[in-house]
């Protein structure tokens, strides 16, 4: 079997930081198991040392260690310069079954890949720059600590509100009215756990009791979760194109019973909807009926840009807005909120309270303090000043390519097609993790890019991990 250095391998493997079995045996064991099985194949090229240990999100040692232990075996040849390679061998019958006597440990049949977390990448020295993540090592703990002290006091009930502490409700309705300008009251605003419950219960709200589903329509590229969730809850999604503004009205059709939509800065080409287009889009919902899905997640970080009104504000009868701290505060928090208009905030109430579904009282009784005494309001200016200078890293060194930088906590880096993957690799080679629009699309990829989120990553990893991006940007554009 000829090597193929162009047979990049991906192989499988779970490792489980709390078993006894050390790394590198859990490891060479999953690269034993996937290679006696067939699902690595003789001639493939594993990723070099440094890749794999990146994206496992453990030291390089732990990977050669492995590699060395099944140069040693006969599994793998080619360990000078040109790549390390599985040798030929006969797979053997059977699942799970290795060659070698020493048994699999630590891994099953089923082996699955498994991301490492955020943490782990963290504590192996790579930069973690894809989308999605805030920074939260910078929290006030003081304030914390007092919150849940608080919390501690909240007194149990035998009959939580589907729509959450009434003094959570008033703060959050003055918390929005400040930042977003939105007029609402309490009754206005049912908690939920973030973004995702609320799109959830909406999803649950429009849905017919019986027939076929509803058709939802998101945007293109956009928010892969908000794909999964509607889709889950029965919806036939409908791709809506998306440019570098956001979402195209007069491309939307008539027959979608909601629009999922993020107006603030779009997911993930990062633009701002222009007012004349969020009066055409209400006025498309007001002409097909059609609930508008607000995801206003972003909203709090501008950068040298106006702030525009929210969809609710401008129509608050055809829109339903989701809010959440997981951007601003932490998402481990789990907390968010639905704003409606009182016919869709019953049907809202109505649909949670069926399916039993609620918000930790305790959790809104800490969240309601961090309003209350101001501690959310000084984390956010803290945050934006410290985003904003990430942002500037950003731009100074790969300005060109970006695009979607006036807001939000991501950019997007647009590339030749043909360049996405080789980047991606040659960062990974220098402990740089990102990711391409692939998540984002319906598709295949109309944009193609790196979804570049500076949540993750300090001023200090950022900037070396612009300058690898820039090199392997260089290198593989000829630019
Ligand atoms: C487009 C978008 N909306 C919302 C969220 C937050 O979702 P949740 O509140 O469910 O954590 C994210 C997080 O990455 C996001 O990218």
């Amino acid at each position: 079997m000829p090597r193929r250095p162009d047979r990049l391998a991906e192989p499988p493997v779970r490792l489980d930081r709390s078993a006894s079995t050390p790394l590198t045996a859990q490891l060479s064991d999953a690269l034993r198991e996937a290679m006696s099985t067939g699902t690595l194949r003789a001639g493939e090229r594993l990723p070099s040392s440094r890749s794999l240990a990146t994206q496992l999100g453990v030291s390089r040692t732990v990977v050669t260690d492995a590699y060395q232990q099944l140069y040693a075996e006969g599994w793998l040849d080619g360990r000078h310069g040109s790549g390390t390679f599985v040798t030929e061998h006969e797979p053997l019958p059977g699942s799970g079954t290795p060659r070698d006597p020493v048994a699999p440990r630590g891994t099953g049949a089923g082996a699955v890949w498994e991301r490492p977390s955020r943490a782990q990448l963290r504590r192996s020295g790579t930069v973690d720059l894809r989308p999605g993540a805030p920074w939260v090592h910078d929290h006030d703990r003081a304030a914390l600590r007092r919150a849940w002290r608080h919390a501690a006091e909240h007194p149990p009930s035998d009959d939580p509100d589907p729509r959450g502490l009434p003094r959570l409700r008033a703060l959050l309705a003055e918390h929005l009215r400040r930042t977003r300008g939105v007029r609402v009251g309490p009754e206005n605003i049912l908690v939920t756990r973030g973004t995702g419950n609320g799109l959830d219960l909406v999803g649950a709200m429009v849905r017919p009791t019986a027939g076929p589903g509803v058709r939802a329509g998101v945007e293109d590229p956009g928010y892969g979760k908000a794909r999964t969730i509607l889709a889950a809850r029965g919806a036939e999604i409908v791709p809506c194109p998306v440019d570098g503004d956001g979402i195209r009205p007069e491309d939307l059709p008539d027959d979608l019973s909601l629009v999922y939509t993020t107006p603030a800065h779009q997911y993930p080409l990062g633009g701002r909807l222009p007012l004349p287009r969020r009066e055409r889009l209400l006025a498309w919902a007001r002409r097909t009926g059609a609930v508008v899905v607000e995801d206003d997640y972003d909203a709090e970080f501008r950068y040298d840009v106006a702030p525009l009104p929210a969809l609710y504000g401008l129509d608050p009868g055809r829109v339903v807005l989701l809010g959440t701290l997981s951007k601003t505060l932490d998402p481990d928090l789990g907390i968010g909120w639905i704003v409606a208009e009182p016919d869709l905030m019953h049907r809202i109430v109505d649909i949670r309270a069926g399916l039993s579904d609620r918000t930790s009282g305790p959790v809104q009784a800490a969240t309601a303090l961090l309003l209350e005494r101001g501690d959310l309001d000084r984390h956010l200016r803290r945050m934006r000043l410290e985003y904003a200078r990430r942002r500037a890293l950003l731009v100074e060194h790969l300005g060109p390519r970006l695009s979607g930088d006036t807001a939000g906590l991501h950019v997007l880096l647009s590339l030749p097609e043909a360049a996405v993957a080789p980047v991606i690799a040659a960062a990974a080679e220098e402990g740089v993790l990102v990711e391409d629009t692939s998540r984002t699309s319906h598709g295949a990829p109309r944009v193609h890019g790196l979804v570049i989120g500076y949540g993750s990553a300090d001023r200090t990893e950022l900037r070396r991990a612009c300058g690898v991006l820039a090199r392997a940007v260089q290198r593989h554009t000829g630019e």
